[in-house]
């Protein structure tokens, strides 16, 4: 186990390895969020502006870090794969009825999913008009299969919105797709604009769909444990819009037939009126639902660091264990 005081080193050692070309996607990012609509670039920015992690552009700058300094087309594609990321976002919102993002109202709150729809699709054909000025075949075809994936996840998940009959195994076909399908992109779209032969490019993408897995994990859990404050989104959220996630998959196997009635009456409601958000919390630590979606994070990150083991020990290999750690114990 790193120490919180290791953790915080490790994490700012990543962040000093790729701070001068996160700098250059942020400006990218700047340069290429704006439309002939004031809408789309409104939107564009209002998103970019309230932070987020650029957790997907980092890991894509280290990736390519293990091989040789970025490029100008490494940095484009770190803005192509935030851009991916937010257009999911923006679009996902729609879906879910969110109301807040990165601690803001969402952007279907403020413009409408009408609009929002449309300003996710600029979004994606912006992603892939950089990408295509780059004139790589084998980059294009990633980008498309990646966000076909990404769409049949969100596919997936309305298909079994509402259904307490989820098991384990949905549940990661899931996270695959509408998750680790991206990580695992990054990293390997990093290995290819470092110049990495095919074996690191597959090892790359490897690692960081094992990331990916852990990462949204992680994720559902923090919707059980978290807070609003920190979190930027709502906790009990997903179980309010009818998703039931690993903690609870894994706590209904051992739960009574009253507290599976009492997870069924929110997904059907919709709401934690019958029953209240701390109620559903006790019925999943009872269970132990948290502990054993850590566990399996934690093999995820596992799996991620042994895959490291062939790169000789460097800054960048360093940087991507450190990653490793900062997706299993983020609180945000
Ligand atoms: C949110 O991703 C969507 C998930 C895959 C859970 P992030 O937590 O990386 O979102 P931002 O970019 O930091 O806001
Ligand atoms: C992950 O789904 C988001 C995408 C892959 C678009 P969630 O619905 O769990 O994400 P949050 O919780 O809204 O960020
Ligand atoms: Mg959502
Ligand atoms: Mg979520």
């Amino acid at each position: 186990m790193t120490s919180k005081l290791g953790r915080v080193l490790t994490a700012r050692e990543i962040l000093s390895l790729v701070s001068g070309d996160l700098e250059k996607v942020e400006a990218e990012l700047r340069l290429e969020s704006v439309g002939s609509v004031d809408a789309v670039s409104q939107i564009a920015q209002y998103l970019q502006g309230n932070g987020g992690k650029r957790l997907r552009p980092m890991l894509l700058l280290v990736a390519c870090r293990l091989f040789q300094e970025p490029s100008i087309q490494a940095i484009q594609l770190g803005a192509v794969v935030e851009l991916i990321h937010t257009a999911t976002l923006v679009h996902d919102d729609v879906i879910d009825e969110a109301d807040t993002r990165r601690g803001k109202p969402s952007a279907n709150i403020l413009w409408g999913n009408h609009t929002s729809v449309l300003a996710g699709d600029w979004l994606y054909m912006q992603a892939f008009q950089i990408a295509l000025r780059q004139r790589r075949f084998e980059v294009l075809e990633l980008l498309i299969t990646l966000t076909q994936q990404m769409v049949d996840g969100e596919l997936l998940q309305l298909e079994r919105i509402g259904k307490l009959e989820v098991t384990e195994a949905d549940s990661m076909e899931l996270i695959d797709r509408k998750t680790a399908s991206l990580f695992s992109a990054c990293t390997k779209l990093g290995a290819i604009a470092g110049g990495a032969d095919e074996r690191e490019q597959t090892l790359l993408g490897e690692f960081g769909w094992n990331l990916g897995m852990a990462f949204q994990m992680v994720d559902d859990i923090l919707d059980f444990t978290s807070r609003e404050a920190v979190l930027g989104k709502p906790v009990g959220n997903d179980l309010r819009e009818g998703k039931l996630t690993l903690p609870l998959i894994y706590a209904l196997e051992t739960a009574s037939a009253e507290e599976r009635a009492q997870v069924d009456s929110v997904l059907r409601t919709r709401a934690y009126d019958e029953t209240p958000f701390s109620e559903i919390l006790r019925i999943v630590n009872r269970h132990g639902g948290i502990e054993r979606t850590r566990r399996r994070a934690d093999e995820f990150t596992g799996k991620a660091r042994t895959l490291l083991e062939v790169f000789p020990e460097s800054a960048a290999q360093r940087a991507l264990l450190a990653a490793t750690d900062l997706v299993a114990d983020r609180d945000r």
